[in-house]
C-alpha cells in the first residue's frame, strides 16, 4: 500500500456521496433540529482513500462500508445509547449535550461498562476551536493504604477486583454534569430523560448483553441475588426486557436536582450503607466525606501531530495520550511506514508501542501525585533517540532496553468507547469504565447500580509479580485520594486543514492505546476507508510480558515465521481491543462501532 502523498486530495468514498440517510438499526424521530441546518463542515482535507488487503484467513472482510450520516453522528457499544445522543441532538443539543445523554444512557443499556458507579475521561473539540479534556476518574479512597490487597503473608489477595473492597470514589457524574455545564446548552434534567425512561420502561435484552450477563453472572449472584441482571438468581435471557426501576429513581434525582443528589443525597446514604453491608466478611471503605470531597479535574489535552494531522488526546492521570504521542512521534521517524501487513510494519509497530509501553510503565501516574515528564515523553527528538534504539531485523528484549524499562503494568479489560460529533463540527470523545466487565460485581442496593473495581489500576504490590506475574510502578502506588493509572485514550484527530478528521477511543486495558492507534495509522497512513480501518487485524505490546500479541488468523503464516526469526515472542489471541470510532468523510460523517463486538451507529 502506498504512503500518503503530501499533497491533499479530496476523499473519494462513491458511496458516502451517494447516501443521503442514517443507517443504524434504530432511528429517532422525534423533533426538528437547529444542527441538521447548520452549515456543512466541507469535505475533510485527506488523500483518497485506497483498498484494504487482509491476509486470506482474516475473518472480517474489508470493503464493508462504515454507517454513513450527512449532518451528526454518535457510536457506542449500545444501539439503544447511540439512539440517545441522536435524539437529543434532533431537539437542537450539541455533540456535548448528546454525549451527556449517551454517558446516562450507557449507564442503563451498557451496564458491564457504562455507568455512574465508575469514572472516565472525555475529550472535547468545539467547532470554534476551543478544546478541554476532564478527568473523572475514580480516587483511591481517604482511607486506602498502600498495602491494603496484601494478606498476612504479603500476598497479593483478589479483593482489589471482586467485593466491596475494590471500588474507588465514583466521578462519572460529577465529570458528565461537569462537562454539560460547560460546553452543553440543555440542562441535565433534559439530557438525561432518554436514561431515565430506558430504566423506568426497560428495552429488550440483545444477544451481546445476554451474553455479557450470563459470563458475569456467577459474580454478580455472589453479591446480589436478585438485581435486574439476574432475577432470582438465573441471568436474563435474550428476548427477555431489562427493567431498572432502581436506577430510573436515582438517575431522576440527579436530574432533579444534579450531582449533588449522588454525592450528598440518599443516594450516598445507599453506596456507602453498601459499603458497610459488604459480603463475604469483606467491606468497602468509601464514606460520605469520600464522595462530598469528589471533584473531576479540568486538563489540557495532550496535542500532539503525525504527519501534518494534530491529535488530541488525554493526558495523566491516564497514560492514553502520552502513550499514543510517544509510539506515533516514534513512527513519524520514518518517512512512510512499511505496507501495512508485512513483517516490517509488525516489527516497527510493536517496537515502538513496546518503547512506549515502558515508559510509561514506569513514569506515569496520578499529576497531583507524581512529577510525570510529560515534555519529554512526547518530544519529537526523543522519540527520534528512540527509533535509534529499534533495529532493522531483530526485536530488542525488554530487558534489554534499560535503563528505560523499569515496570510493566497489568490492566484488566472492558470499558467503554463513545463518539459524537454534530453538523457545526464539535467534537466529543469519551471512555468509560467499571474497570473490568461489571466492574467489582457489586450492584448497590436501592440505588440500583454497578460499582467500580478501578482499585485494582494501582499497582497494589509495587516491585513485585502481581497474581497474574506482572509488575507495576511505584510512581502508581496507592495513596488516599489518588486517581489509579489508566489506559483510556479519547483522541480526536484533526485533517491537515485543523477540522476535526476523527474521533476515536476504545476498551481493553492497556490495548485501548495500541487498538485506538492503529486504527488512526490504518487511516492516516495506510489511507483506509473507516470500515477497513476497523476490521484491518490489530497487534498489541505493551513491554511486559515482552511479546507481540497479534490476532488470529491476523498475520500471514510466513509473516509471523519472519517475526519469530527476528526473535519476537508471539502471542495469539482470538480478539484485540473494543474501538468505536466516527470519520468526516466527504458529505457528512461515517460511524463504526467495534466489528468484533456490538454496538450501534446512529445519525442523520
Ligand atoms: N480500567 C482500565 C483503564 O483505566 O485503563
Amino acid at each position: 500500500m502506498r504512503a500518503p502523498s503530501s499533497r491533499f486530495l479530496f476523499a473519494t468514498l462513491a458511496a458516502s456521496a451517494a447516501l443521503s440517510a442514517c443507517a443504524g438499526t434504530s432511528t429517532p424521530s422525534t423533533g426538528a433540529s437547529s444542527t441538521t441546518t447548520a452549515k456543512p463542515l466541507g469535505d475533510p482535507a485527506i488523500p483518497e482513500r485506497v483498498a484494504a488487503q487482509f491476509p486470506a484467513g482474516w475473518r472480517l472482510p474489508s470493503g464493508q462500508r462504515a454507517t454513513f450520516a450527512p449532518s451528526v453522528m454518535a457510536v457506542s457499544n449500545s444501539r439503544e445509547a447511540s439512539a440517545a445522543a441522536a435524539e437529543i441532538m434532533k431537539q437542537g443539543g450539541n455533540a456535548v449535550d448528546a454525549a451527556v445523554a449517551l454517558g446516562f444512557a450507557l449507564a442503563v443499556s451498557w451496564p458491564e461498562a457504562g455507568n455512574i458507579g465508575g469514572g472516565g475521561y472525555t475529550v472535547v473539540r468545539m467547532a470554534d476551536g476551543r478544546t478541554a479534556a476532564i478527568d473523572y476518574r475514580e480516587v483511591a479512597p481517604l482511607a486506602a493504604t498502600r498495602d491494603m490487597y496484601l494478606d498476612a503473608n504479603g500476598q497479593l489477595t483478589a479483593k482489589s477486583i471482586y467485593g466491596h473492597l475494590a471500588s474507588g470514589v465514583p466521578g462519572a457524574v460529577a465529570g458528565l454534569a461537569a462537562m454539560l455545564e460547560r460546553y452543553g446548552t440543555m440542562p441535565l434534567a433534559k439530557v438525561m430523560q432518554p436514561a431515565i425512561a430506558l430504566a423506568r420502561d426497560g428495552f429488550v435484552v440483545d444477544t451481546a448483553l445476554a451474553t455479557s450477563i450470563d459470563r458475569a453472572s456467577k459474580t454478580l449472584v455472589r453479591y446480589q441475588r436478585n438485581s435486574p441482571f439476574t432475577p432470582n438468581g438465573a441471568p436474563l435471557a435474550a428476548g427477555a426486557r431489562l427493567v431498572q426501576p432502581d436506577l430510573a429513581r436515582t438517575l431522576q434525582a440527579i436530574a432533579d436536582r444534579g450531582p449533588k443528589a449522588f454525592y450528598e443525597g440518599w443516594i450516598a446514604d445507599s453506596l456507602v450503607a453498601e459499603m458497610q453491608r459488604g459480603a463475604e466478611g469483606v467491606t468497602g471503605i468509601i464514606t460520605k466525606a469520600d464522595l462530598a470531597k469528589y471533584t473531576p479535574a479540568w486538563r489540557t489535552p495532550i496535542r500532539t501531530t503525525f504527519h501534518g494531522y494534530g491529535l488530541l488526546s488525554m493526558p495523566p492521570s491516564s497514560s492514553g495520550g502520552v502513550t499514543t504521542a510517544e509510539a506515533l512521534n516514534i513512527l513519524e521517524q520514518y518517512p512512510s511506514l512499511p505496507e501495512y501487513g508485512s513483517t516490517r510494519w509488525f516489527h516497527l509497530v510493536g517496537s515502538a508501542y513496546q518503547r512506549a509501553f515502558i515508559d510509561r510503565n514506569a513514569k506515569l501516574a496520578d499529576p497531583d501525585f507524581v512529577p510525570v515528564p510529560l515534555a519529554q515523553l512526547t518530544s519529537k527528538t526523543y522519540a527520534a533517540k528512540l527509533k535509534a534504539t529499534i533495529a532493522d531485523t531483530r526485536s530488542t528484549p525488554t530487558r534489554e532496553l534499560e535503563p528505560l524499562m523499569q515496570q510493566a503494568a497489568r490492566e484488566p479489560e472492558h470499558t467503554t468507547h463513545y463518539s459524537v460529533v454534530d453538523a457545526k463540527g464539535n467534537a466529543v470523545a469519551t471512555t468509560t469504565t467499571l474497570n473490568n466487565s461489571w466492574g467489582s460485581g457489586v450492584w448497590v442496593r436501592g440505588a440500583g447500580f454497578m460499582l467500580n473495581d478501578e482499585m485494582d489500576d494501582f499497582a497494589a504490590q509495587p516491585g513485585k509479580p502481581n497474581m497474574f506475574g506482572l509488575v507495576q510502578g511505584e510512581a502508581n502506588a496507592i495513596q488516599p485520594g489518588k486517581r489509579m493509572l489508566s489506559a483510556m485514550s479519547p483522541t480526536i484527530v484533526l485533517d491537515p486543514k485543523d477540522q476535526v478528521l476523527m474521533v476515536a477511543g476504545a476498551a481493553g486495558g492497556p490495548t485501548i492505546i495500541t487498538g485506538t492507534s492503529q486504527v488512526i495509522l490504518n487511516v492516516i497512513q495506510h489511507r483506509m476507508s473507516l470500515g477497513d480501518a476497523m476490521r484491518a487485524p490489530r497487534i498489541h505490546h505493551q513491554a511486559l510480558p515482552d511479546s507481540l500479541t497479534f490476532e488470529a488468523g491476523g498475520i500471514k503464516p510466513a509473516v509471523l515465521d519472519s517475526l519469530r526469526g527476528f526473535g519476537h515472542a508471539m502471542r495469539e489471541l482470538r480478539s484485540l481491543v473494543n474501538v468505536n470510532a466516527i470519520m468526516r468523510v466527504k458529505g457528512g460523517w461515517e460511524g463504526q462501532p467495534e466489528p468484533r463486538r456490538s454496538g450501534g451507529a446512529i445519525g442523520y
